[in-house]
């Protein structure tokens, strides 16, 4: 099974109308897909101003609409031009108290509103250091993802939180392992097709001295970038280091 290459930059709480003329310094590409997903005050703008880059979400509720101010339903992202949505962030695990549960209903809200989920899981550092990390990642991933996955609903990207933001990164045989325990885990659930199918991106301290060796580790699919998505330079590297 082929699976396209992905590039997918999540901006955080990070970026203002300016900042979108980064849009302009990054490279075109035609193998890879690449994907920003700026704050959603920027994601109908973005929408607007580039063809060749996919715009996602970072976060969505599990309702279609209601009385709960300052979230934004699934829909509202595809209406202002997403396709896609970030689910399940260690930030938002963290920050927000989100669990499995939560991460599976707003998996659902992705799909009925056609977009589709990048499910984030990872252990922490704690959990990395007891030797947990692969059943961390099976609990995750069990109690996240809903029955009707597929490689067009769904994307997995593993990122260790102790990795986020550090400058630290697993060994590359770390990631090997950890790439092949999820595919054979989806494989195991949803059969060869749908396991073989589905993208798995590596996501933690991405950067372009990296990119490339990261990149040539077995089901790698691409990565989720941070902090080097922000400047074009940067993202651009990691970008032409998946074609
Ligand atoms: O969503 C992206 C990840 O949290 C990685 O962030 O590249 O800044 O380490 P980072």
């Amino acid at each position: 099974m082929t699976r396209r290459k992905l590039a997918a930059g999540n901006w955080k709480m990070n970026g203002l109308n300016a900042d979108l003329t980064e849009l302009e310094g990054l490279p075109s590409v035609s193998r890879a897909e690449v994907l920003i997903c700026p704050p959603a005050t920027l994601i109908e703008r973005m929408a607007r101003k580039t063809s060749s880059v996919s715009v996602g979400g970072q976060d969505c509720h599990p309702a279609r609409s209601g009385a709960h101010t300052g979230d934004v339903s699934a829909r509202m992202l595809a209406d202002a031009g997403a396709t896609h949505v970030i689910l399940g962030h260690s930030e938002r695990r963290q920050d927000h108290g989100e669990t499995d549960a939560l991460v599976r209903s707003k998996i659902k809200a992705a799909w009925n509103a056609d977009l589709r989920a990048i499910l984030c899981i990872g252990e922490t550092e704690g959990q990395y250091k007891a030797g947990e990390t692969l059943e961390v990642l099976r609990g995750q991933l069990a109690g996240s993802l809903p029955d009707g996955t597929s490689p067009d609903n769904l994307i997995v990207a593993y990122e260790p939180v102790w990795a986020i933001g550090t400058g630290l990164v697993p060994t590359m045989a770390e990631i090997r392992d950890v790439h092949a325990f999820l595919r054979a885990e989806l494989t195991a659930r949803f059969g060869a097709d749908t396991g073989d199918g589905i993208r798995l991106l590596y996501g933690g301290s991405v950067k372009p001295g990296n990119a490339a060796e990261i990149f040539a580790v077995p089901d790698v699919d691409g990565a989720l970038v941070g902090g080097a998505s922000l400047k074009a330079d940067d993202f651009g590297e990691i970008i032409k280091a998946l074609e």
